[in-house]
């Protein structure tokens, strides 16, 4: 039985969700406060993986709020602040998330969240969303105290579901994490849900993109995987 994981935070969630709340805050500077917090997250992420010198998730996204607001000189007070953090536990689900994910679950598929997020926090976040049943398992990478792209991330997941990765697919719209997936050696579909969003030019396209969840079925699926076995070199033959 084939396995999916998803990623969370801007595949499953949308984390611009906060973007009424900090309209209420810093007006017409919202759209870039939220694009400058959610990529300093990530790059703070990224930066303690190499460091060795991991903090949760949630203290990446605490910290980058307090960058967001030094760089646009914005003087948030404790409880404006702690209104945002707040709302990064309540975020809404994209649209096609709740459908899609019952049809995959219908498709025969075993799904599990996956994510660089605190595993009560994941568990606080997709149960408001109304998507947490729908899952079989949460998996966070806080155990292995790194963050995705980190190999060790995607080898602990296949080792917490008892899987090879020939039987796993990575689902998410953050091109770092197909990448991270494709060099772990699992199957990665990217959800491209803008004609805007650009794939990291490195020379490893994603298995399968698509533009949200509801284009992804078993058929799709099993016909990437045919065709990518056709296109794999046979070991025999070299
Ligand atoms: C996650 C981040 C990558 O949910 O968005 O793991």
């Amino acid at each position: 039985m084939t396995t999916i994981a998803f990623d969370v935070y801007g595949t499953l969630i949308d984390t611009s969700g906060v973007l009424d709340a900090l309209g209420n805050l810093v007006g017409e500077k919202a759209s870039a406060f939220s694009d400058i917090w959610r990529n300093k997250q990530l790059e703070y992420s990224f930066r303690r993986g190499l460091m060795q010198n991991y903090q949760p998730f949630s203290v990446c996204t605490h910290q980058a709020l307090n960058y967001t607001c030094a760089l646009l000189g914005i003087n948030l007070g404790l409880a404006q602040k702690k209104e945002l953090m707040d709302l990064y536990r309540v975020l809404p689900a994209f649209p096609d998330v709740p459908k899609g994910l019952a049809q995959l679950q219908h498709d025969g598929f075993r799904l599990f969240a996956f994510s660089n997020g605190e595993p009560e926090a994941l568990e606080a976040l997709l149960t408001h969303a109304g998507i947490r049943d729908l899952f079989q398992g949460v998996i966070s990478v806080d155990p292995i105290r790194s963050f995705k792209p980190n190999p060790a991330v995607y080898n602990y997941f296949l080792r917490q579901i008892d899987s090879s990765e020939n039987a796993v697919w990575l689902v998410s719209s953050n091109p770092f994490d197909v990448i991270g997936a494709i060099a772990a050696g699992i199957n990665a579909a990217w959800i491209r849900r803008s004609q805007s969003a650009v794939f990291d030019p490195w020379g490893i396209e994603p298995t399968l993109t698509v533009s949200d969840l509801n284009q992804l079925s078993q058929k799709k699926l099993q016909e990437v995987e045919l065709l990518k076995g056709r296109d794999d070199p046979d070991p025999a033959c070299q």
